[in-house]
């Protein structure tokens, strides 16, 4: 089911519980993180604070903050339903006659079957403001922790179009509050926005970048997958709302923005200007980034909503809320990287591990180094790249669970033998790896291991009970009050 817009959303959340108002004056300087930061550790609801000190527009936050809220934003239940979407697509295997690859047509068609749609005008419009009226001030921008180097905008669907083949690109990249109308623009270097500014600066052209802030959370979900620069992330959030999204054309960029956002900001990115100072910002990894040199972004156009509502996030020491966006990547991605490692079972990045910095991994394994192979396909694969720790087990390890997955990787490695360390890209985040964006990788091997693989001892069964006793015990389970 699609929502129209990010109200909608926020109207449905309430009737089922998962939403608190706020009506008491707070400030977006600090408050709202302590208050956000208590309630998405506890488990608990989506914020809406009505009142927010400095600023006439009420603030969203954690409407994505648990398994079932960010269900709930793509439309389902779970979000392992959009997976087995994508499974079933991925199982059409090519058929060898015209006749079977006809039939195959309207299931492929299924993931092209809502592309966005260009309509004249959109309630984002309804306000449009530029020039001296322009002033990022008037936003209530989260500061949101004591060391930040300033209010960041934390929940961007950032536009830009590859200037060489015009692909559009969204991704989320935080953008830190310089004055009225300027800000940083944090995408990393292994980005699509930071690959379509250096396409700009090769071509001597500034590049035209557009916000949009808020509406269906479907939008928002997708501007943070990791899709290849050939999906577009609109046909992507298309494909999950099964309706197409739509666009208009921004007022002064030649760029389309989505219809029903609530805020949209429009503007340019020059890569002959000089990159300015960016940070600190308490990130996802539960530390502080550190400052860094970032491409500027100059606002040139606030359009908006009459009745909008800012939407923010808070990151911080896991989980937080981008958690549960993070793992609803890992689910609906699982489908996809299978194609690429056949014999992978599941996968699961653990909240502390701040997504890059651990990923467990369960495979099927059949031949002697299977372990290291699948930790190259997975270094191979988008941004997998960053993954700092590949821990590799066997298919009967529930790595959902990472208690258990570490329990059987530790019994079952020698730490020598059954570990690799290689150089590679680092997160931009990693504040431990000795340069920016460049260091160590670690791999290991918590797989049974293989005579073929030099292991001539018995390996010992796991410890489990006989279904004989366990099924005598349940009998008597109640007699024994021990309930
Ligand atoms: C709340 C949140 C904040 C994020 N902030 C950044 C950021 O500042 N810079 C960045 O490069 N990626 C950031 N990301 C991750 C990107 O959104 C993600 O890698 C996305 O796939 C990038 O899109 P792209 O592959 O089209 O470049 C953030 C993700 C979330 C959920």
């Amino acid at each position: 089911m699609a929502y129209r817009d990010q109200r909608e959303f926020i109207r449905l959340l309430e009737k089922e519980g998962e939403l608190r108002r706020i009506k008491r004056v707070v400030s977006p300087e600090l408050e709202i993180t302590e208050i956000a930061t208590r309630v998405m550790h506890a488990g608990g609801p989506a914020l809406l604070f009505e009142n927010v000190a400095g600023s006439e527009l009420p603030v969203s936050i954690n409407l994505m903050g648990s398994g079932r809220r960010m269900a709930l934003a793509l439309g389902v239940e779970d979000v392992n339903e959009v997976a087995a979407r994508i499974g079933e697509l991925l199982e059409t295997k090519v058929p060898e006659s015209l006749m079977g690859k006809l039939a195959m047509l309207p299931r492929l068609a299924e993931l092209t079957r809502y592309p966005p749609k260009t309509v004249s005008e959109g309630p984002v419009q309804e306000l449009v403001l530029q020039g001296e009226d322009v002033d990022l001030g008037s936003l209530p921008v989260l500061k949101c922790w004591p060391q930040d180097g300033g209010p960041y905008f934390t929940l961007p669907q950032v536009i830009t179009k590859d200037p060489e083949n015009g692909m559009r690109n969204v991704g989320m990249y935080r953008m830190q509050v310089y004055d009225r109308n300027t800000t940083g623009m944090h995408w990393h270097i292994h980005k699509h926005g930071a690959q379509h500014l250096e396409k700009a600066r090769r071509l001597g052209q500034k590049l035209d970048v557009a916000v949009a802030l808020g509406g269906d959370p479907a939008l928002t979900y997708a501007s943070t997958a990791p899709l290849p620069d050939t999906v577009e992330e609109y046909l992507f959030a298309g494909f999950l709302r099964r309706a197409p999204v739509e666009l208009v054309p921004a007022r002064t960029v030649n760029l389309q923005v989505p219809a029903h956002a609530d805020i949209v900001l429009e503007g340019y990115v020059d890569p002959a200007e000089p990159l300015r100072n960016e940070g600190p910002f308490g990130d996802h990894t539960g530390y502080y980034s550190l400052e860094d040199d970032y491409p500027v972004f100059h606002v040139q156009a606030i359009t908006m909503r009459r009745d909008a509502i800012y939407p923010a996030t808070v990151v911080g020491p896991p989980p937080m809320e981008d958690f549960w966006m993070g793992h609803a990547t890992e689910r609906i991605f699982l489908p996809l990287l299978r194609l690429v490692v056949p014999e992978l079972v599941d996968y699961h990045m653990p909240p502390e591990g701040v997504f890059h910095n651990l990923v467990f991994v369960s495979i099927r394994k059949r031949y002697p180094g299977q372990a290291f192979k699948v930790m190259h396909s997975l270094w191979g694969q988008g941004l997998m790249m960053l993954a700092k720790v590949l821990v590799v087990l066997d298919e009967d390890v529930d790595v959902s669970d990472p208690q258990q997955a570490w329990w059987a990787a530790l019994n079952n490695i020698d730490p020598r033998r059954d570990t690799i360390f290689t150089p590679g890209p680092a997160d931009a985040l990693d504040h431990a790896c000795p340069l920016p964006h460049y260091g160590t990788k670690m791999g290991i091997d918590g797989t049974r291991k293989l005579p073929q693989e030099g292991f001539r001892r018995p390996w010992p069964d796991k410890i489990e009970m006989s279904q004989e006793v366990r099924r005598k015990v349940d009998g008597m389970w109640k007699e024994l009050g021990l309930d």
